[in-house]
């Protein structure tokens, strides 16, 4: 059965800098996700340690951290059915080698440290990540 579930989604430095947000935010419209929030900010390396605590004892830990830190970054709340598993489609494999044809990763990303966009993998991780970055009146209703 389908639900209708929130994801929390980000355009990593690595496509801010290549200007590649609007054609990101185009590919969520296109496949219906609504946009309940949204913002552009840049993270400290402790936040980026916070966020990303499930993989602090990974060999990754440390570039990744730095990497989400090391510049502007948008961060969107997306509401659809099934749209946990939906953004992790669109969004490809972690890595772009594997990424298949028409996904965001496939397109955008270059590696896989910088691969784009992150997406919640999992309804618990997608309630701690929108709430890491937002408040809930910042929701749309
Ligand atoms: P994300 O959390 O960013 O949506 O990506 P993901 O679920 O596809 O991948 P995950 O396993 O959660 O890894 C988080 C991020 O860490 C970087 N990574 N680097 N060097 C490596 O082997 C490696 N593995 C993962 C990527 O930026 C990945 O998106
Ligand atoms: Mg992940």
């Amino acid at each position: 059965m389908k639900t209708l579930q929130r994801t929390l989604t980000i355009v990593k430095p690595d496509a801010v800098r290549r200007n590649a947000v609007g054609d990101i935010i185009e590919q969520f419209e296109k496949k219906n996700f609504r946009i309940l929030a949204m913002k552009m900010l840049q993270i400290s390396k402790h936040q980026a340690e916070q966020f990303y605590a499930v993989h602090a004892s990974r060999p990754f830990f440390n570039t990744l951290t730095d990497f989400m830190s090391s510049g502007p970054i948008v961060v969107l709340a997306l509401e659809k059915e099934n749209a946990i598993a939906d953004l992790r489609t669109l969004m490809g494999a972690t890595n772009p080698a594997n990424a298949e044809e028409g996904t965001i990763r496939k397109k955008w990303a270059s590696n896989i440290e910088h691969n784009a966009i992150h997406g919640s993998d999992a309804e618990d991780t997608a309630r701690f990540e929108l709430s890491f970055f937002f408040a809930g009146y910042e929701l749309a209703k």
